[in-house]
């Protein structure tokens, strides 16, 4: 499964979506080690705090099938004119489950992809070093 694959996966799951207070989609889907995907959209609620971003949603499905790690992650805003990047909140969740070299790629509606890194989304993770050191 390759970036581009994974991409098209998390596209078509932000037609899930369940936004009828921003009106935006995400949708993202994560590569399992055994090539198993786990996708999630994103879930908002009338008390605005308790939204669950697209990426906490998609680790909730992975975690709750036994899956604790993850080495790709995808992200689609096919509402957005630009490319749409996890929240600190999903950076720190998505940071329990991936190790830092973990490619992340996300985009919006335009051509514009931007491929990064977990580690470079979420730099100096103590808590990532501490739990390599036990
Ligand atoms: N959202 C995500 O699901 N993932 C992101 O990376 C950015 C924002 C959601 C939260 C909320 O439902 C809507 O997009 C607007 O912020």
């Amino acid at each position: 499964m390759d970036m581009d694959a994974l991409f098209r996966i998390a596209w078509q799951a932000a037609e899930a979506a369940y936004a009828p207070y921003s009106r935006f989609r995400v949708g993202a889907a994560l590569l399992a080690g055994d090539g198993t995907v786990f996708s999630g959209c994103n879930v908002e609620n009338r008390s605005f705090g308790l939204t669950i971003c697209a990426e906490r949603s998609a680790v909730v499905q992975g975690v709750s099938r036994g899956c604790r790690s993850f080495r790709a992650l995808a992200i689609a805003a096919p509402g957005s004119p630009v490319p749409v990047g996890p929240c600190g909140a999903c950076r720190q969740v998505l940071s329990e489950f991936m190790d830092r070299e973990a490619p992340v790629r996300f985009g919006g509606s335009g051509p514009q992809r931007v491929d990064t890194t977990i580690g470079e989304l979420y730099p100096y993770d103590s808590l990532h070093e501490l739990a390599g050191a036990t």
